[in-house]
């Protein structure tokens, strides 16, 4: 086990999409693994493979931290895709380990189906809504080398433009180790 140093904006890694695998090696269920160690000691609900580094296709999440809800425990999304998306949508506030210091309210699709393979390489396909539907739009996101403020409208996005700016020269205070740009 090992807790991995989280990749901050505007690291490139952070732009890469990530493209299907089609089996899962021991390596790779070890990599899992720190991912999920890596996520809990900082705190975070959800962590996608390229915030550490890796171009896997790979999400984790684990909402219980946030919600006192137990029926969603700790969970990893392989080769994930949202096949559905609900046209009700709704804002919450998000933030991003790879975005320290900065949240913002984003609006989404509020209930999802999504597409994966399961921690064993199983197909599965499910309907999320609330919390888990948020954090899965967000990580599949980060996949795809998309950030949640560019979800934003342009006027929001200015308005943090010199934040991202500070954030990406190391001045933010985080409680985990970073890779800067
Ligand atoms: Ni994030």
């Amino acid at each position: 086990m090992a807790i991995l140093p989280v990749y901050v904006y505007n690291h490139s890694v952070l732009k890469q999409k990530a493209t299907p695998i089609s089996e899962i090696t021991p390596e790779t269920k070890q990599f899992i693994e720190d991912m999920f160690e890596t996520m809990y000691h900082a705190n975070g609900i959800g962590l996608a493979a390229n915030q550490v580094g890796s171009s896997l296709p790979i999400f984790v999440v684990d909402i219980t931290g946030a919600e006192d809800d137990t029926k969603h425990e700790r969970q990893v999304f392989i080769n994930p895709e949202i096949i559905s998306f609900s046209e009700e949508k709704g804002e919450y506030e998000e933030g991003c380990l790879s975005v320290p210091d900065l949240r913002d309210y984003v609006d989404r699709p509020l209930k999802i189906t999504v597409k994966y393979r399961d921690g064993n390489f199983v197909e599965q396909i499910e309907e999320y809504d609330g919390l888990m539907a948020r954090v899965i739009q967000h990580e599949t996101d980060h996949l795809n080398g998309i950030y949640f403020f560019e979800r934003l409208s342009s006027i929001r996005r200015t308005l943090l433009s010199s934040k991202l700016k500070k954030i990406q020269k190391g001045n933010f205070k985080a409680s985990y180790q970073t890779v800067l740009p």
